[in-house]
């Protein structure tokens, strides 16, 4: 049964698919240092293997997937992202199988996946929704198989505002007002912090503490898990990126799990 939340959700991203690009920091730019590329490109037999993408969005990983694993599974819930990544394809579209539907309904595939990978896909705004979806990407894995995944790091926006702030007062802004000039640099308007939560356009997303990461995960059933960063070069791409070239990168929380 899918609820209203994921129905309303679908909509939303389906309408971002066109100007997709425009909006998320993609993790897959020339730039971006991101393990789970490299984890994928190292793991042995994968001519052999099945490997699913899940929330596949416009496509980006699929040409590296087509290009090692011997099936490739695509899911979306939205449509116009399915559209999106077949787009992308071109004729090689008809060698990926891909369906149209939330991630929590993936019984068809239990124990048939050697590699799950969901690259910030697991955002939905209900947390029962994401428990659901990483106990069914779990149950999808055969033994030895593996889960990678990036998901938003809600720590790496405190991260930006501390800097933002620390660049007013070292301006000799008073603090009051390097308070209010961090926040709307960082458009803290668009985040719940305590919760963990985005919203923006009518999208609404999860943001991840490493800790969460960890324990959801666990809860879903997976014994071992591994936490990486992938970090973003500073560009124009985060709130005056250009200022903070000489810090240490900001980034997204990547994992490797295993059941
Ligand atoms: C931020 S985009 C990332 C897309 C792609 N993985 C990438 O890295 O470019 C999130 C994608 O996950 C999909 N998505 C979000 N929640 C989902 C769910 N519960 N079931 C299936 N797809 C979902 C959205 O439709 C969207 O295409």
């Amino acid at each position: 049964m899918t609820s209203t939340t994921t129905r309303a959700q679908s909509r939303h991203w389906s309408r971002h698919a066109t100007k997709y690009d425009e909006l998320f920091l993609d993790p897959f730019e020339p730039g971006v240092e991101n393990p789970i590329l490299q984890e994928i490109e190292r793991l042995p037999d994968a001519g052999s293997k099945v490997v699913i993408d899940l929330g596949c969005g416009t496509g980006p990983l699929l040409p590296t997937l087509l290009s090692r694993f011997k099936e490739v599974i695509a899911v979306d819930f939205a449509p116009a992202m399915i559209d999106a990544s077949k787009a992308r394809l071109g004729a090689e579209a008809d060698r990926v199988r891909f369906f149209v539907r939330p991630m929590d309904q993936l019984d068809e595939f239990e124990g048939a996946v050697d590699v799950s990978v969901a690259i910030n896909s697991i955002v939905m705004p209900d947390v029962r929704d994401i428990d659901r979806s990483l106990a069914a990407i779990r149950r999808t894995l055969r033994p030895g198989g593996v889960f990678f995944g990036v998901v938003p790091a809600i720590d790496a926006i405190q991260y930006q505002t501390m800097l933002l702030l620390d660049r007013e007062l070292a301006r000799g802004t008073a603090p009051a007002e390097a308070d209010r000039l961090a926040s709307q640099q960082a458009e803290h308007h668009l985040y719940d912090f305590a919760f963990g939560r985005f919203a923006f356009q009518g999208l609404r997303q999860k943001f991840w503490q490493s800790f969460e990461l960890t324990y959801r995960l666990r809860k879903a059933g997976f014994s071992s898990v591994r936490l990486d960063k992938v970090l973003y070069p500073w560009d124009s791409n985060l709130p005056l990126g250009d200022e903070f070239r000489d810090q240490p990168r900001s980034w997204d929380w990547a994992f490797e799990a295993r059941p």
